[in-house]
């Protein structure tokens, strides 16, 4: 079996110097965010986010168009900087320098747009950015690509017909299912999803909520989602964060929470922004 080794990738550290003395010290902490601002110009996306990603668990992250999710995201895969606010992977402050950066430290999004080379093969894909060469040759090995491809969508138990149909052919559940097995070769320990489910049938993102929890079972990632279902989210999610204007308005267990009180939070965050607006 060929195992690309990921360069630089970091094995989870058995033990954490203190970061701030006051804490006990989260070893299940794998991603903190601490007050991040993200200005474009005149426009404030991040207005002082917070949040935390335990070992083994999946967060679920809700809101309204334009609050700042895929901001979010973006900035803790190392796509772009945060304007200020402090990032810790694995207990250690990490300034990203780049989406390679991030990527060496095993964390991974899938973007709604997902990123696929559509006119290329599904193990090409699985492997672009990251091909297999004969040693001493720029040439590709196109068939280590594809026997490891083939191996690594058996294992995560994604039925694609095959490794050598063209991306563009599939359908968006089968191009998302091989986006996230890219990820899951590529050892991401952290794995970012915007918006996994959009514009998907019920068959498809069946397929995608069970993908994502049979990892989640195995216990070597952690989640992130965006989602805009509600009821989805409360399903698939451990914990759930709602974010509004930039800002996170809410945060719980998902087991503590439903559909009506969140409902409940995000109209009267709604009426209060009205009043505070109207009577400015
Ligand atoms: N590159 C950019 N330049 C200027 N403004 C931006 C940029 N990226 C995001 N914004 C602004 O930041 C705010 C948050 O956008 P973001 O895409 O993070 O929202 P979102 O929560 O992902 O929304 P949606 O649910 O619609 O995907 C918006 O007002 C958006 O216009
Ligand atoms: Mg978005």
């Amino acid at each position: 079996m060929t195992h690309t080794p990921i360069a630089g990738l970091r094995a989870p550290p058995t033990t954490y110097a203190a970061l701030d003395g006051a804490e006990p010290l989260a070893v299940t902490d794998l991603l903190r965010a601490e007050n991040i601002v993200k200005t474009f110009g005149p426009v404030t996306a991040l207005n002082g986010v917070s949040l935390r990603l335990r070992r083994g668990e999946i967060l679920g992250i809700l809101g309204d168009n334009g609050a700042g999710k895929s901001t979010l995201m973006k900035i803790l895969t190392g796509y772009q900087p945060q304007s200020s606010g402090k990032l810790y992977i694995d207990g250690a402050e990490t300034a990203l320098r780049s989406v390679d950066h991030a990527r060496a430290l095993g964390i991974e999004c899938v973007y709604q747009d997902l990123a696929l080379a559509n006119s290329l093969s599904v193990y090409h894909n699985i492997f672009l950015n990251r091909e297999i060469l004969y040693p001493g040759f720029h040439i590709l090995n196109n068939r280590a690509m594809r026997r490891e491809a083939i191996r690594c969508l058996e294992e995560i138990g994604v039925y694609i017909p095959s490794v050598d149909a063209e991306v563009g052919a599939l359908s968006g559940g089968q191009r998302q299912a091989i986006a996230i097995a890219r990820a899951v070769h590529a050892r991401a320990r952290i794995l970012l999803l915007d918006e996994p489910l959009a514009a998907m049938g019920a068959r498809e993102a069946a397929l995608i909520i069970d993908l994502i929890l049979r990892l989640k079972a195995e216990g070597n990632m952690s989640i992130i989602m965006i989602m805009h279902n509600y009821a989805q989210t409360l399903d698939i999610a451990d914990r759930i964060m709602l974010m509004q204007r930039g800002q996170v308005t809410y945060e719980s267990d998902a087991r503590s929470t439903s559909v009506p009180e969140l409902m409940t939070i995000v109209r009267r965050e709604y009426q209060h922004f009205q009043t505070h607006k109207e009577s400015a």
